[in-house]
């Protein structure tokens, strides 16, 4: 049988530097990571010289504003997020060869040197500038301090470093209508001095180098285009900010740089991390100063303009460092159907998840639904399936019914010999392209279509066993039976190697049982099988019934971590839209004891909802309340029954009181 080679390729990966400011969410894994470490695991496999690097992005206003809101300093924000960002990955099973974080002296001494270099290079220059101050909190309004309308698509809620809308990069004193964030003023314009980047001389040298990416990911290219076409402007690289890196300039020694500039200095920072830890303090130039090395910089689509035309241009100005050489940018991930939002705290969180549920069939249900070319959806019902009948009765099933079969019939001795009938044959085909099939689709980014590949396998080794019912030929024709077996054995050996990117933990476990060792992705082509098979195991547990509908109703629920006494700004609490109801029908959710369904009137506007109150109320007895609710509350499936709208009830253990009004008033009055 043919042998697959592969060139060793030098390869530098990396995923962008999450904000130190709070969990991870399940979109950022889709984006980010899951299919970078898929990628990174993929090639270490094949023997390629590649490292992965990654870090926490600890400075900017997303740091500070957190530490303002949790009654913290930006160090102490930093230092409770890295912590549990790194120790998630690591549970999830993301392996990074680091993880650093940009508060190291490393960095700063890295980002300072860059920064100087483009400098004295005379691509950063000052410039007096009118900007926005807010007079009641007294402080110049950057980044994320302001909000207002998106000069470009007219999106509300734009924020002054970027709107979430359509990826802009905006200069807050652009935006429409500004807000200060912090107190809801509308900001003044002050005059104050700022270091500004050339971006506009690397405009063309940015279009050529773009024109000799024809292959990259539409959604970049259409992205920088639309940029190149509004033309780029220099940029203000510098803030009045207490915390960051310093600028290492004497005339700015107050200001510290934008979180953008320093960020993706970031990766080379980590990468000379590695190196110290590897105990070759220079090995990070063989990666970042030798032009033959592929730099892949895996981030969500928010993250485009910074990889494709900041970074790049920053690059160049530089002039020591390779560009990037792809950027797989991937695109959001809705959560049943909705935008995801920390502020409606409509996300899921990998470490919530993490202590609750095993790493790999979430690694699973993401990377075969992965926002490649399109925002996809997350459902916990689709999570469900996978889990029951993909990992479960396709995967799990195979490798335990050929693992109990050669323990009850062969004491676990798997026959040595190799199928030369076409049923058995078809497999070892089958097994021998599989490799390289699904080696093309990952290194082109098609990471979802790779993963799909390979499940093809254990469903093909079900239909095999099914077709060649074993359990017969054992007793009619022995030949037959280990032919099939042996057969059956090197599907499962080629699976621990195929699996592995996709679900590490997973393949460890078919690894224990066969014990062959090393593997490597050649042998998958032509897998080895053991003399002895060990202990069968269950893969996965099948989740029942009423796990969908308990996923659900935890969604939009308040995280443990957050928790603490928070103090909202007025701005914030309106958000909340709170209205009397005349409660018009009242039930029990069928089947339990505790949901009572209700029809609502909102003044004209009838509603259902469901609340939790079956315990302290009779239905009948709600029937006619003035209550308050929350109306505009995102809708949610309860036990399978849509709820609209979220009542307010006094809560002591099982002692409820609702919420009612103290006079009459029609149904429908804001409660403010
Ligand atoms: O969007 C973010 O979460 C940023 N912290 C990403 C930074 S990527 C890189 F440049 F460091
Ligand atoms: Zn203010």
């Amino acid at each position: 049988m043919a042998r697959l080679s592969f060139a060793t390729l030098r390869i530098l990966v990396t995923s962008a530097l999450p904000y130190a400011n709070g969990d991870i969410h399940f979109g950022q894994v889709a984006g980010a990571y899951l299919p970078a470490d898929i990628f990174v695991k993929y090639h270490r496999l094949r023997g390629s010289d590649v490292v992965y690097v990654c870090g926490s992005d600890e400075h900017g206003v997303p740091i500070t504003m957190t530490a303002q809101k949790q009654g913290l300093t930006p160090r102490e924000v930093v230092d409770k997020y890295h912590v549990r960002i790194r120790e998630a990955f690591k549970d999830f099973g993301i392996e990074f060869d680091n993880y650093s974080r940009t508060s190291l002296p490393l960095h700063h001494e890295t980002s300072q040197g860059f920064f100087r270099r483009v400098y004295d290079k005379g691509y950063i220059k000052p410039r007096t500038t009118r900007q926005l101050y807010c007079p009641c909190c007294k402080m110049f309004l950057a980044d994320r301090y302001v909000e207002g309308i998106c000069p470009n698509c007219r999106a509300e809620g734009a924020r002054g470093d970027q709107c979430e809308a359509c990826g802009r990069w905006i200069e807050p004193f652009d935006l429409i209508e500004p807000r200060c964030k912090t107190c809801g003023e509308t900001p003044e314009i002050r005059e104050t001095k700022h270091w500004f980047f050339a971006l506009s001389r690397f405009q063309e040298p940015l279009r050529k180098w773009l024109a000799s990416k024809p292959d990259w990911k539409p959604n970049v290219r259409r992205f920088c285009e639309g940029w190149f076409k509004a033309g780029l402007r220099d940029r203000s690289i510098t803030r009045d900010l207490s915390w960051g890196v310093p600028v290492p300039l004497e005339e700015a020694k107050d200001k510290v740089m934008y979180v953008w500039f320093d960020a993706p200095i970031g990766y080379v920072s980590s990468t000379k991390e590695w190196a110290r830890q590897q105990g070759k303090p220079d090995r990070w130039r063989d990666y970042w100063e030798d032009s033959s090395t592929r730099l892949v910089h895996f981030i969500g689509k928010d993250n485009i303009v910074f990889h494709a035309m900041v970074w790049p241009a920053m690059l160049m100005a530089f002039d020591e460092w390779v560009l990037p050489t792809e950027i797989p940018a991937n695109e959001f991930l809705n959560i049943e159907s909705r935008k995801f939002s920390t502020s409606r705290n409509w996300a899921l969180w990998l470490p919530e998840y993490l202590s609750r549920f095993p790493a790999d069939p979430l690694r699973y249900a993401l990377a075969v639904n992965l926002p490649e070319n399109r925002d996809v959806d997350f459902a916990w019902r689709d999570y469900h399936a996978r889990n029951n009948n993909e990992l479960a009765d396709i995967l799990g099933n195979f490798v335990n019914r050929v693992a109990v079969f050669l323990h009850k019939n062969y004491s676990g001795r798997v026959p040595d010999v190799t199928a030369d009938d076409d049923a058995g044959l078809e497999v070892l085909k089958a097994i021998e392209a599989a490799p390289g099939r699904i080696a093309t689709m990952i290194d082109g980014f098609r990471i979802k279509d790779a993963a799909r590949e390979v499940m093809t396998l254990p469903a093909l080794g079900n239909r095999y066993f099914d077709k060649q019912s074993p359990w017969r030929s054992h007793t009619d024709d022995r030949q037959a039976c280990d032919r099939t077996m042996a057969t059956c054995v090197r599907l499962i050996s080629a699976l621990e190697v195929l699996l592995y990117p996709f679900l590490p933990h997973t393949s460890r476990r078919i690894g224990q049982m066969l014990g062959l060792g090393v593997r490597s992705w050649a042998d998958a082509a032509n897998p080895a099988i053991p003399g002895e098979l060990g202990e069968p195991t269950i893969l996965f547990t099948k989740l029942d019934d009423t796990f969908v509908d308990a996923q659900m109703a935890r969604l939009g629920a308040e995280p443990e971590d957050t928790k603490e006494a928070q103090v909202i700004s007025l701005d914030e609490f309106k958000k909340v839209e709170l209205k009397t109801a005349r409660v018009e029908s009242a039930e029990k959710v069928e089947g339990t004891d505790k949901l009572v369904k209700m029809s609502i009137d909102l003044g004209g506007e009838k509603r259902q909802i469901v609340a939790g109150i079956g315990k302290a109320y009779r239905p009948e007895d709600l029937v006619g309340k003035t209550i308050v609710v929350v109306a505009n509350l995102a809708p949610a499936k309860i036990r399978g029954v849509e709820s609209r709208g979220m009542l307010l009830a006094a809560v002591d253990g099982d002692e409820i009181a609702l919420v009612t009004v103290d006079r009459e008033t029609k149904a429908g009055c804001e409660v403010s």
